[in-house]
């Protein structure tokens, strides 16, 4: 594989996040409509280029795109060509499908690949580029946890989603004089709880990085109610945890490069303070209402400056590398250097100051 390009694959692994579409119509533009390329989509992520289903994508394919949740192409945070499961119950193990990965798409004829998705998808990305096929990858997360890109698409709509959620919540709060506790989505970063528990004007946001205190949280509540706020809104990401306790766990997803889902800790919280309290609690879990709908004009513009780049990257002889924002500028870095890590909340981190300047309680 290798010299002049005529072809190409494209997936998107991982969860969905709004602009994945805009970002496949601007890769299919660039490469169908600018180089003439041929294009070839996975289906369902990495599961399409082990067990064979294709599609082909054309500039008529693509219309009509830019606005729509989810991805035409299908996703699937399992399927790994490297580790792929083989069998039921006890006769279940693993196998390297890799190799047949890499010669299926040289019987398609494709000279390089564009992998969009999180770390997971971007680590696979990295480990086919080192068998040889050029690979650009397009970092994508509504968590926005992916290090060495200022922000990930999907991540100002899911923002924009919470927050008019906590606009809406924060009414009937008022009107009935409860705590209303919202629990975001997020993985172990508090990006999604942070952003939108400002914009929302949360009185308590609870971050994984920040391991809060019933205490501290309590006290907050009094304070408000003394003060005559009869109410108060407590922004909690699925990763937040009690000092000295654990993260609360949903499920266990078999087969998942991170298995472990997120998810109850609105109702721990709620629980906690009516136990403590003579206050009626209120428990809304955000989940995956973040993850769909119309991408916000930022992440339409931002899907298409990185899919747009994605494509010349190849074009310009680029492999191993991931696209990214930095500093409002679009630019290119090792997928190596962000692979398996987690970007988190730095604990100086400017929206944190500004948070306490504004009186929020981050629990600690
Ligand atoms: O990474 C995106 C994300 O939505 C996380 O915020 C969340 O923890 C996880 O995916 C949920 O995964 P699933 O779709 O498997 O429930």
């Amino acid at each position: 594989m290798g010299g002049k390009i005529q072809a190409i694959g494209v997936l998107t692994g991982g969860g969905d996040a709004p602009g994945l579409n805009a970002v496949i119509r601007a890769v299919v533009r660039t490469a169908a409509g600018h180089y003439e390329w041929d294009i070839v989509g996975f289906k369902d992520g990495y599961a399409g280029m082990v067990e064979k289903h294709i599609v082909s994508l054309g500039m008529d394919d693509v219309s009509g795109l830019l606005t729509r949740g989810g991805t035409i192409l299908g996703t699937s945070n399992k399927a790994n060509p490297f580790v792929w499961p083989l069998g039921e119950g006890e006769n279940r193990q693993t196998v390297d499908r890799s190799d047949e990965a890499m010669s299926y798409m040289k019987t398609l004829g494709l000279d390089a690949l564009v992998c969009i998705g999180g770390d997971g998808t971007l680590s696979i990305a990295d480990g086919l580029s080192r068998k040889g096929i050029p690979v650009v990858g397009i970092p994508k997360t509504i968590d926005n946890d992916i290090y060495e890109t200022d922000q990930t698409f999907g991540f100002d709509t899911a923002v924009s989603t919470a927050t008019e959620a906590l606009d809406r919540i924060h009414t009937t709060a008022e009107s009935h004089h409860r705590v209303m506790i919202v629990e975001v989505m997020g993985r172990n970063a508090g990006w999604l709880a942070l952003h939108s528990g400002i914009a929302g004007g949360g009185d308590i946001i609870l971050i994984p990085e920040i391991p809060y205190s019933m205490d501290s949280i309590c006290e907050k509540i009094i304070w408000r109610n003394r003060s005559g706020r009869l109410f108060s809104m407590v922004v909690v990401a699925e990763g937040a945890m009690p000092e000295g306790g654990e993260k609360t766990v949903a499920r266990i997803v078999e087969d998942s490069p991170d298995p472990v889902r997120l998810g109850g800790i609105g109702n721990v919280v709620a629980k906690e303070i009516e136990d403590r309290l003579d206050l009626e609690c209120r428990v809304t879990v955000l989940g995956h209402l973040l993850r769909g709908g119309t991408p916000t004009s930022f992440d339409r513009i931002l899907a298409t400056r990185l899919g747009s780049e994605a494509v010349h990257m190849l074009a310009r002889g680029e492999s191993g590398s991931m696209v990214r924002l930095r500093s409002n500028e679009i630019s290119s870095v090792e997928i190596s250097k962000i692979a398996n890590r987690q970007r988190l909340v730095p604990s100086d981190h400017a929206l944190l100051r500004l948070g306490r300047e504004m009186g929020v309680c981050f629990g600690d």
